[in-house]
């Protein structure tokens, strides 16, 4: 199939490229390289600068290819920095997706993957979290995607767009040669601010938060490994040609706190890693743990890392062989 991927040039979007182009599929890549990075694009990928905010630009992304399925990762992505600047997030996030839902629908698009996320669920009422848990996010980000998901309901209804909401829980990993991995600049996330510090680029990593009402007072996160997420992104591709839309909660169903993590992270590197203990940082929940039965059973999804020390392994090996991110 010809696959558009918006943000392909990003973290999760370089690794779900890579393994679609695996898979035989033809990819063109939609990306402005504001957070992307050119070097992340497999080499068989067709690429395309552009903005998904300029009409102009996508509607001639779709002149020009006859795409079968769309996967849209490019957005913001920081629940901390979506509570200073809300209006970057709500205007952008929601633009973007504007523009390539209306191309799509005019080019009869049908199928339709989004990357969504675990900020959907501010409130949740029970842990784990399945997809019955009330969609009612903690924060500007989440609601930028609530926002995506309910254009997608639409979509199906008016144009017949099947399309799968894919909720990430903590994307996080590298793929297992290292020869692409996670890179943001600046740098936000955790595991890879903790492997700066191993790296010793960063004196310690700022715990924001410590007496939150966990066993050990840090947030707890649901960290996926980003070949899982790719895996998933295949599945639902093949599972949306039966004509149903849907929504699965993508996670390990394991919760480890932020000092587990930097644990973890001591143990792989052999490095002490300081830390210091900050401010709670504005959005954040004190738990999200994925309960994903529903994808495994419907679609088969079986993710190959489930253990902590092997999923910052890989990171580690991106880190260190590529200390500067993609930048030289
Ligand atoms: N954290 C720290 N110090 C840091 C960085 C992070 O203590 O320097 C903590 C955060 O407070 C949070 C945890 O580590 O409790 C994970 O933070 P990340 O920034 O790595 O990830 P988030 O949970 O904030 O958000 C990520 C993605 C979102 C996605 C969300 C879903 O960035 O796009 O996971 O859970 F929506």
């Amino acid at each position: 199939m010809t696959i558009l991927v918006t943000g392909g040039a990003g973290y999760i979007g370089s690794h779900v490229v890579q393994m679609l182009i695996e898979r035989g599929h033809h990819v063109v890549v939609f990306d402005n390289l504001i957070a992307g990075f050119r070097e992340a694009v497999h080499p068989q990928a067709q690429f395309v600068q552009g903005d998904l905010l300029n009409p102009v630009e996508v509607n001639t992304l779709f002149e020009q290819y006859a795409f079968e399925g769309i996967m849209h990762f490019a957005s913001h992505i920081q629940v901390g920095e979506s509570m200073q600047k809300p209006f970057k997030y709500l205007r952008d996030n929601t633009n973007g997706m504007l523009n390539l839902l209306e191309a799509a629908a005019n080019h009869d698009v049908k199928r339709f993957i989004l990357s969504s996320t675990a900020a959907l669920f501010g409130n949740p009422q029970k842990m784990p979290i399945d997809e019955q848990e009330a969609r009612d996010p903690g924060s500007v980000y989440g609601e930028t995607k609530y926002i995506a998901e309910r254009l997608l309901r639409w979509m199906d209804e008016i144009y017949g767009m099947k399309y799968c909401a894919l909720r990430y829980f903590n994307a996080c990993g590298a793929h297992p040669d290292g020869h692409i991995g996670e890179a943001h600049n600046p740098e936000t996330h955790l595991i890879p601010i903790v492997l700066q510090v191993a790296l010793g680029q960063r004196d310690h990593v700022t715990i924001y938060g410590d007496d939150y009402d966990t066993p050990d007072g840090t947030n707890i996160r649901d960290y996926v490994h980003v070949q899982d997420l790719a895996q998933a992104h295949i599945l639902a591709l093949e599972a949306l040609k039966d004509g149903k839309s849907r929504a699965y909660n993508l996670g390990n169903g394991q919760g480890y706190s932020v000092k587990e993590v930097i644990e973890a992270c001591r143990a792989v590197t052999g490095h002490p890693i300081p830390t210091k203990v900050g401010e709670r940082r504005a959005g954040d929940l004190p738990v999200l743990v994925a309960d994903s039965t529903r994808i495994k059973q419907e679609l088969g999804w079986e993710p190959q890392y489930d253990d902590l020390k092997q999923i910052v392994a890989t990171a580690w090996k991106w880190h260190q062989s590529h200390p500067n991110g993609y930048n030289k």
